[in-house]
Parts: C-alpha cells; sequence; structure tokens
C-alpha cells in the first residue's frame, strides 16, 4: 500500500516537472496562467476586416469576443473549427448578440481582405474576418499567444501553417474567459458562453 502511494507520488511530482518544462513550448498545450490564476492572454489590435473596415480592439467594448486564429488555406483544422464556430453561434441564437466571433488570419500574405471575404462566406455571415501588416498580426499573435509556423517544405509549390487551434472566449473587457480545444462541442461550447454571459437559454 505504502509502494503504491509512493509511486503515485513520484507519478504526480514527475508529471508537474514535465509539465512545467514543456508547456511553454507545446502548442497543444493551453497557455499558462498568470499570477491572478487567468492565462495572460489577449491586447489591443488595429486591423483590418474582410470588408476593407478598420476594426480596433477598443471598437468591440461591451461585446464578448469568440477568437480563433487560422488561414484560409488550411486543409482541414481551420474549416472544421469554422464549422463549429457556426454552430455555436447558432445555437446561441439571439444571445449571440452580445459577442463578435473573429477569426484573425495568421497568414496575411496570402489572407487578403477579398480573400478572407470569399473564404467566410461559407461559415456564420458574423463571423469577422482580420486581416493586417505582418508585423500587426505578428504582435497580435504573440500577445494571444498563439503558435503559428510556416511549414517550409522545400518539395511542396504551397505552404502550410502549423498552428494552435484553440478558440477563445473573451470578456467585454478583452480579457481571457475560457477557450475551447479544437474539436470542441459546439452545444458545450454554448452552455459555457451562456454561463460567462449569465444568459440562460430559453424555455423549450
Ligand atoms: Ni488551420
Amino acid at each position: 500500500m505504502r509502494t503504491v502511494f509512493i509511486i503515485a507520488t513520484l507519478a504526480i511530482l514527475a508529471l508537474v516537472v514535465l509539465e512545467f518544462f514543456i508547456a511553454p513550448h507545446s502548442p497543444l498545450v493551453p497557455p499558462r496562467s498568470n499570477e491572478a490564476g487567468r492565462p495572460a492572454i489577449g491586447g489591443d489590435f488595429v486591423l483590418t476586416t474582410q470588408d476593407g473596415k478598420t476594426l480596433r480592439s477598443e471598437d468591440l467594448r461591451g461585446q464578448y469576443r469568440l477568437i480563433y486564429f487560422g488561414f484560409t488555406h488550411c486543409p482541414d483544422v481551420c474549416p472544421d473549427d469554422l464549422a463549429r464556430m457556426t454552430q455555436t453561434l447558432n445555437l446561441l441564437g439571439p444571445a449571440a448578440r452580445q459577442l463578435t466571433p473573429l477569426f484573425i488570419t495568421i497568414d496575411p500574405a496570402r489572407d487578403t481582405q477579398e480573400q478572407l471575404k470569399s473564404y467566410l462566406s461559407a461559415f456564420h455571415p458574423a463571423i469577422t474576418g482580420l486581416t493586417g501588416a505582418p508585423e500587426e498580426i505578428k504582435r497580435v499573435i504573440t500577445d494571444y499567444k498563439i503558435y503559428a509556423v510556416k511549414d517550409e517544405d522545400p518539395t511542396a509549390s504551397d505552404y502550410v501553417m502549423n498552428h494552435s487551434a484553440f478558440t477563445y472566449l473573451m470578456s467585454p473587457e478583452g480579457q481571457y474567459l475560457k477557450h475551447f480545444a479544437h474539436g470542441y462541442d459546439p452545444a458545450e461550447a454554448a452552455v459555457t458562453i451562456r454561463q460567462e454571459m449569465k444568459s440562460p437559454a430559453p424555455a423549450q
């Protein structure tokens, strides 16, 4: 019994140590917390929408935000997560009016305003696509603790971006609240978002 206890303790310690060393480098592990216990994620930005309008983060004051970072040439991960975002918004119904869904490109070289517009037409019409100057996009990626690296395959004529696939729920003040991992259940996400908004689902 005692041996089991010691082994269990050692295993937990090993996991804690491993997490400490691996977490900051792995794109699959959620971002680490700051002293307040919440991940230090987020920041101000000035980007361009798929309609060519300037969107400043201050413009979203008072609105919850659902934010996803990706690129339009993504073969499967981004379309899947954007389909889930679409379903989540549909499930939220009128409550979705308190929320601004954003798709921020990590590939501004190819994701022009026009490219975003055409790509996003396949998803929920409320989703605002954002692009910008490479240095501005780089800053936003850093602020939101997103892993985004170009996969340089010399044998391929085109390139893909390896990236983390979190969908962030941010508060009306732009603070991190929750994140949904790739492949999340839209029904569960809608429940979580309603809880954060204190907006109960309408009675059936
Ligand atoms: Ni993707």
